[in-house]
């Protein structure tokens, strides 16, 4: 069915929203990520989003770049419903009020708790007219990770490999305790900017014993994600790279270690080894999650059913002799190349959140 002009230009700058808040990615987090624009007459009288955790929010640093009085017919747009609580700061409702705001368009209403319809309900309740809604299946893609922690108690889940073509992870037997390249530099600097996005990146024991990665940010500037290992034998040696001042890590291990510094979290024997490590994450507002191998954590991640997300890097080189990767079921959402390398994008059909959502044809990876 053909759209009104008027809708068209609602997902026009509504897109735009979700432009923005992307600029906040890697930063803002657990905050969600959020973008404004303010409209009139077809044009952009002023823009803000979200920078950094806890900073300004979107409508706030949007209206600050129009100081002046609010022209009849603009139109406020933002891809998450403005706050009705006091948080770090003050609500975002009260202020469009304030400076008379009479028309917003909202992406998504906020499922958090403190604002959950209530900033939308306060600005309908002062005369605003508000229309909720537009580009929401786009809104929720964007907003993805803080929806999984608020709606399903737990960070998104994204598992990330790299294959040969002949379909290994590594090459055995192993020469060196180094990680083996599969992937082509341009991809590997796209890999240190996926990690800057996730708050948390997960790597298995034997991953540690056998690569020794550093899992840290460092060929694009980014925040350093929390590097989480799972190692309940304690088989992972204290002079590894995750165990240095590089960055923070979290050890999930079934006994004490007195000769690393990283913060320890103790798994009892009977309990399942995910289960304790989302918990902890979540309990710590961690958002979303990037396991970045071995095969075996990879495979207990897709059998238990709790992933959103999974990125397959397939390289053109071989190694004939390995670690096989793990096989995927299905066809990638999104295939995209990087140099030389092939990347495809896979979702859970089955997780609470990726089921419904739409993912934004201009992934850019
Ligand atoms: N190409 C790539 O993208 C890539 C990435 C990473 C690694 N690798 C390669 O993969 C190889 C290592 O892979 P791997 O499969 O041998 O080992 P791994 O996955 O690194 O280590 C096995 C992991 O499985 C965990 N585990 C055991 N039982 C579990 C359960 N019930 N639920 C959840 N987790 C459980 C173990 O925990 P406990 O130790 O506590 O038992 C351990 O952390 C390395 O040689 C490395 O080169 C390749």
């Amino acid at each position: 069915m053909p759209q009104d002009r008027t809708e068209l230009d609602h997902q026009k700058w509504m897109h735009r929203c979700i432009q923005l808040a992307d600029l906040g990615k890697e930063w803002v987090a657990p905050n969600p990520m959020v973008g404004a624009v303010l409209v009139h007459d077809g044009g952009v009288l002023s823009e803000g989003w979200h920078h950094t955790f806890g900073s300004t929010h979107a409508e706030v640093e949007c209206l600050r770049g129009w100081p002046g009085e609010i022209p009849t017919g603009a139109v406020l747009y933002v891809n998450l419903e403005p706050c009705a609580h006091h948080g770090k700061t003050p609500p975002c409702a009260d202020l469009l009020i304030e400076r008379g705001v009479k028309s917003v368009v909202v992406g998504l209403q906020d499922p958090f708790a403190a604002v959950a319809g209530k900033g939308i309900a306060r600005l309908r309740a002062a005369g605003v007219d508000v229309r909720v809604g537009v580009l929401e299946a786009e809104c929720r893609w964007a907003q993805r990770r803080f929806l999984t922690s608020v709606e399903v108690e737990r960070p998104y889940i994204i598992l990330k490999w790299a294959r040969t073509a002949d379909g290994f992870l590594d090459q055995q037997p192993r020469i060196s305790r180094t990680v083996q390249r599969i992937s082509t530099p341009a991809t590997d600097t796209l890999v240190h900017r996926w990690r800057s996005a996730e708050q948390a990146i997960l790597v298995g024991s034997r991953t540690v014993v056998n690569d020794d990665p550093s899992l840290t940010v460092r060929l694009v500037a980014g925040r350093q994600p929390l590097r989480v290992v799972l190692d309940r034998e304690g088989i992972t040696p204290a002079a590894s790279h995750v165990y240095d001042a590089q960055g923070p890590t979290l050890l999930f291990t079934g006994l004490q270690r007195n000769d690393i510094s990283a913060d320890q979290f103790r798994i009892e024997t009977d309990t399942d080894p995910i289960t304790c490590i989302l918990e902890e994450l979540h309990r710590r507002s961690i958002r979303s999650l990037l396991v970045e191998g071995g095969a075996e954590l990879h495979t207990h991640f897709l059998r238990s059913g709790r992933w959103d997300e999974v990125r397959v890097i397939t390289g053109s080189g071989k190694f004939d002799r390995g670690t096989p990767a793990p096989q995927m079921d299905g066809t990638a959402a999104m295939r995209r190349t990087s140099d030389t390398d092939l990347i495809e994008l896979f979702v859970n059909p089955m997780s609470p959140i990726t089921k419904d959502l739409q993912i934004d044809p201009e992934w850019h990876l």
